[in-house]
């Protein structure tokens, strides 16, 4: 936009959604509410209902001091909010931070002795590692050592991590953020393809991997992924330079992959020759970026999100201490995998901000059986516990009474990530909280950092199937299609905004500013010139009804994003890897409600003339996906039809397609240029 001096990429062109996961959303009656148990208002981080006059609109920005206020700052910013350059927002300019610093060094005073992350292995017979404070500074010290000595990294170099759910995890992004390094940690589950794009956009020369993990009893061959990477990236052009491999068992090597001579760099052989050596935390611009985080849009390729370090650290502690209630002396669970923004915010660094023991578990929830989620929170005495509602889903089919059957006892719970039904919310109320504890179900995204919706956990009362208000600070609209606003509590579903820019916002899409623009704030821009941030309304994406209370109720996505089991995938992405085997000429992606993941993809492909339909090819088709992006992705089924439906002027019209899938009426379809071939379908998809 105006202020925007960046080289432009050309306009891509928009796409249009004739199918969105709000139009499929569950929908549930009004739930009668549930009042916040006395216990555990006593002891809240945050019981003040002064709170919201406090961060009431007209006291933007200066509130957002206290967010920062629970940081250390070599130097007290000068700025709190620079709104020069809409909608490229800085927060506490001036200032200098360390992210590190602030996770780590500054607890060692009061906490060194005090367990900063429980590693639980997935197989039970491994014995939980127990990392101190003082453990976790050492070690990532070492770490930092290494990185800069004998990798050359510096302040602003980027660095992909592709790895996965274990210490070495959070200690990694540590050792990047002591330096000023930019991490982007891609989740394990994710392709070595997949990984390669996100190598070749953020122009990391380091992947930093390791040999090998635990997920669903098996020992996964990780390196391979790792080869992938580096092939593919070198494919598009880009040298991966050195692959740091971590050993999942240190002093062996536990994948049959061999490594690659000159180019991989085993880690667990390197550190002994930094042992004991410190690193001193760089002071960084609080605006410089603290990571890159990937993920799916309506065009092309993800896009790297970038997040600030103070006012993404700012935003996460101040939503830790007071969403999440943590307590230095508290027992942290977040049962998300820190691939995800979750994880970084709410595993890694709004947990350590504050001191509190954060449990890092390498596995699938319910291996070997349902029980062991409990199992876990009993003997790490686990008082705090954040998961999704497709794991709450999948615990409660898989053992509906298990929880009872351990002695833990949770104050607060999370839900994040998709709607949860009010029957699950039920279950995960009376069963996982024992009717102990208080849930929030928190509504936020990727580009967000942290929490937008959520009730106050001891100043609000839950409402099973509704996320809440804007918390403190974030001040929701909804718009209808033409920009009008919904008067407050219509009751009416449109496009959920917020008013205000906030710290944990992503600063831009790296390396695409345009984009960061036109998808989040052209949409209701009502002025592109104007320097005024009550002009720049944040797009979110997201379809929402507010009710009379004041709680938004979210409805899923109203773009080409599927939320499958709290995870977003671009149909997209799944369109132009199906399209990658040559049989197949058209490929059309639509979002089914699933009982457990929320939704998954259906997967509709018409193949080359001539060519005959074969379980073959439908694998074949499969296999592409989960190749090109990951086994999350793999869709539900592969439906080959003889032809598309398609509007006269030769657009597949998905929205038949998702009717088909859902089991609901199409339509109309007489004005479809070749109607016949719905019934052909829908005997194909039957
Ligand atoms: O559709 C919303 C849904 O998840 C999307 C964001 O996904 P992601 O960037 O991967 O981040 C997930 C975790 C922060 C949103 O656009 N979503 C997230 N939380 C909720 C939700 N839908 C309903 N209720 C929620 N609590």
């Amino acid at each position: 936009m105006s202020k925007d001096t960046s080289p432009r990429p050309a306009k891509p062109k928009q796409t249009s959604v004739d199918v969105s996961e709000a139009q499929i959303a569950v929908h549930w009656p009004e739930e009668d509410y549930v009042s916040p148990p006395s216990p555990f208002i006593a002891q809240a981080n945050l019981a003040d209902p002064g709170i919201f006059q406090r961060f009431a609109l007209d006291k933007f920005p200066e509130s957002y001091k206290e967010f920062a206020d629970l940081l250390d700052w070599y130097k007290y910013w000068d700025t709190t909010f620079d709104a020069s350059n809409p909608p490229f927002w800085r927060w506490f300019v001036g200032g200098r931070i360390n992210a590190c610093h602030n996770c780590v060094d500054r607890h060692l005073a009061r906490h060194k002795n005090k367990t900063a992350i429980h590693f639980v292995p997935e197989p039970e017979s491994e014995a939980v590692q127990h990392l101190t404070y003082q453990e976790l500074f050492v070690r990532v010290n070492e770490f930092a050592a290494l990185l800069r000595e004998h990798c050359g990294l510096k302040a602003g170099d980027r660095v992909t991590l592709h790895m996965p759910m274990v210490a070495e995890l959070p200690l990694t992004m540590l050792a990047c953020a002591r330096l000023g390094v930019i991490h982007s940690q891609v989740f394990s589950g994710f392709s070595g393809k997949a990984c390669a794009d996100r190598i070749v956009d953020s122009e990391s020369r380091l992947l930093i991997t390791m040999d090998a993990y635990h997920r669903a009893g098996k020992l996964l061959d990780h390196k391979e992924k790792a080869d992938t990477a580096a092939l593919e990236a070198a494919n598009a052009g880009h040298a991966v330079e050195k692959v740091l491999i971590w050993q999942r068992y240190p002093g062996k090597h536990s994948s049959p992959t061999p490594l690659v001579q000159g180019r991989d760099l085993v880690v667990n052989d390197l550190l002994p020759k930094f042992r004991g050596q410190r690193v001193e935390p760089v002071p960084m611009p609080a605006e410089a970026p603290l990571f890159l985080m990937y993920t799916s849009g309506t065009t092309g390729k993800p896009k790297g999100c970038q997040h600030s370090i103070g006012g993404y650290l700012a935003y996460v502690t101040w939503t830790s201490k007071n969403i999440q209630d943590i307590h230095p002396e508290d027992v942290y669970w977040c049962m998300a995998d820190i691939g995800w923004i979750t994880g970084h915010s709410y595993i890694v660094y709004g947990p350590l901000a504050l001191a509190a023991s954060s449990v890092v578990y390498e596995g699938v929830p319910n291996h070997p059986d349902a029980g062991r989620p409990w199992r876990i929170a009993e003997a790490l005495d686990v008082n705090i516990f954040h998961t999704s509602p497709t794991a709450i889903r999948a615990l409660r089919r898989d053992g509906p009474d298990e929880p009872a059957k351990y002695h833990y006892r949770f104050k607060h719970m999370t839900t994040v990530g998709e709607p949860i039904e009010p029957a699950v919310w039920k279950w995960y109320y009376n069963m996982v909280g024992k009717g102990q504890a208080v849930i929030v179900d928190t509504w936020w995204q990727t580009e967000n950092g942290g929490f937008l919706c959520s009730t106050v956990p001891a100043l609000h009362k839950m409402k099973p199937g509704s996320a809440g208000p804007g918390i403190p600070g974030i001040h929701p609209v909804i718009y209808d299609d033409e920009g009008k606003e919904l008067a407050m509590g219509s009751g009416k579903a449109g496009n959920i905004c917020i008013r205000n820019p906030w710290p944990g916002a992503f600063q831009t899409i790296w390396k695409d500013p345009d984009r960061y623009v036109r998808q989040y704030y052209k949409r209701y821009c009502r002025d592109p010139k104007s320097r005024d941030w009550r002009d720049w309304p944040y797009f979110a994406g997201d379809g929402a009804v507010q009710a009379a209370d004041g709680y938004y109720r979210i409805l899923g996505r109203i773009d080409d994003v599927i939320n499958v089991a709290g995870h977003r995938l671009g149909t997209k992405e799944i369109e132009s890897a199906a399209l990658l085997v040559a049989d197949v000429v058209e490929a059309a992606v639509v979002p089914v409600a699933d009982e457990i993941k929320g939704k998954v993809p259906d997967l509709y492909v018409a193949l080359k003339p001539g060519l005959a339909p074969s379980a073959a090819i439908g694998d074949k088709i499969s296999a592409s996906v989960v190749s090109e992006i990951g086994a999350i992705a793999r869709p539900r089924r592969v439906i080959i039809v003889p032809d598309m439906p398609k509007t006269r002027s030769g657009k597949i019209m998905r929205r038949v397609l998702a009717a088909i899938s859902n089991r609901q009426d199409p339509g109309d379809v007489s004005t479809l240029a070749n109607p016949e071939v719905v019934e052909k379908i829908k005997s194909l998809a039957g």
